[in-house]
């Protein structure tokens, strides 16, 4: 596992632990030192490296895996997608498409894959500093028009990503994608570039694909809920989409197109979507060759039995993963937001039956401003029958909840 100090790892973990399969990490060093002791205590070994040279990491994790004996690659960490795709190609096992290796990292080439494969997705335009952003939005026929949404060209939990309407606001919003050069807490080095992408309206969904040998396995559609504006937070996500039917599998294969398109070939992809108002078509906002994160894989399996954690490392052990849904329930995560940033106070979370709750930070921790999805203090997880109740119970919690800012 190429980093797996995030939302997957524990979900991997939990994964390895039902397939009876021994995990390696791949980190560095002083990150390892960071790990939760549930995490750590679940390794087998750790090869330490610098995963943001990446000559000297696909060496040193090589030499690894030949150690080891090792049977497959998962990355947990989007930016290291490219580095577990050339890891498999040196190693010769099961892997995603090498000559791709960046397109799920760097959304740029991220819209060149989908415009080549033919995949709905928003028009876009890339500027280097926000006088070029100006140029580019003004520009005469095939102009991406107001709102538009600025993003940087590689980065993730909304970070950096608004959406403008008009040109008073570009150049902010430009320097604000613009602002992440190293992502923390390995250093590694980003594309500066922002990029300018047409705004989708309309409700906003995400799907799942396990891809075995290239044949891609779409999971269930899942929900999702932002907040409105200039800055969009996932507020919570649900399953199952309440969508109608044909649109569902419209959202899988659009979903699964998307994947393939990236160059996923033994793994999983998460492909975010939106469907404007009235549309049969879905537009692919993004896809990662990941698992999710805002424990998905959480919502997924209580709500259709599905283990996509478990399904991933079977795609890169180069095994058939199981991907058929074995229950009909329904579930709904929502995380609690601050009103604004500032130092935690005080935050409560009401119990109530068939529900439950995790804490992030703690009071006297600093609170990010709502900018992006750094400010969550935790969640709250309904599971019920229906879509609707597991909504309604999240929902009624969430509402419950005190996050107090000072
Ligand atoms: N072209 C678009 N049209 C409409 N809304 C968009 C567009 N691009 C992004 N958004 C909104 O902004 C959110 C964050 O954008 P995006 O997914 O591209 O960034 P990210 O940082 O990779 O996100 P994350 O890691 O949180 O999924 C999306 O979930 C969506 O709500
Ligand atoms: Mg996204």
């Amino acid at each position: 596992m190429i980093e797996p100090m995030g939302n997957a790892g524990r979900f991997l973990v939990e994964a390895a632990g039902r397939l009876g399969v021994r995990l390696y990490a791949a980190t560095h060093k002083d990150v390892h030192d960071g790990y939760p002791h549930r995490l750590r205590d679940a390794l087998s070994g750790v090869c330490a490296t610098d995963l943001t040279d990446t000559a000297r990491a696909l060496a040193d994790m090589e030499a690894f895996c030949r150690r080891h004996a090792v049977a497959g690659i998962a990355a947990c960490f989007e930016l290291f997608t490219p580095l577990a795709a050339l890891l498999a190609e040196r190693t010769g096992l099961p892997g995603n498409d090498p000559r791709l290796a960046h397109a799920p990292r760097n959304k740029i080439l991220m819209g060149e894959a989908f415009a080549r494969a033919g995949v709905p997705a928003p028009r876009w335009a890339v500027a280097h500093d926000p006088d070029e952003a100006l140029q580019v939005a003004r520009a005469g026929p095939g102009a991406l028009g107001w709102p538009l949404v600025v993003k940087p060209a590689e980065q993730g939990g909304s970070w950096g990503v608004s959406v403008v309407d008009g040109p008073d606001r570009l150049a902010d919003a430009v320097r604000a994608a613009q602002r992440y050069t190293r992502a923390e807490p390995h250093g590694l080095p980003l594309d500066t570039r922002a990029l300018l992408q047409e705004y989708v309206p309309g409700r906003e969904y995400s799907c799942d694909t396990v891809v075995a040998d290239g044949v891609a396995h779409p999971l269930p559609v899942v929900a999702k809920d932002t907040t409105d504006g200039t800055y969009r937070i996932e507020t919570g996500h649900t399953c199952p989409s309440g969508l109608p039917g044909p649109l569902e599998e419209e959202v899988r294969r659009v979903a699964a197109r998307a994947a393939l398109a990236v160059g996923v070939r033994n793994g999983i992809a998460h492909t975010e979507v939106k469907i404007p108002p009235g549309a049969r078509t879905p537009y692919v906002i993004e896809t990662g060759a990941r698992l999710p994160g805002d424990n998905l894989c959480e919502v997924v399996e209580a709500a259709t039995g599905v283990d996509e954690a478990v399904a991933h490392l079977r795609a890169v052990l180069g095994t058939a993963p199981d991907t058929a849904p074995t229950r009909t329930d329904a579930a709904a995560i929502r995380f609690l937001l601050p009103e604004r940033g500032g130092v935690l106070r005080r935050l409560d979370v009401p119990g109530e039956p068939g529900t439950h709750a995790e804490l992030y930070l703690k009071p006297g921790d600093a609170v990010p401003e709502p900018a992006d999805s750094a400010c969550r203090a935790g969640h709250v997880l309904a599971r019920a029958a229906t879509a609707g109740e597991a909504r309604r119970l999240a929902d009624r919690v969430a509402a419950r909840s005190r996050v107090e800012v000072g």
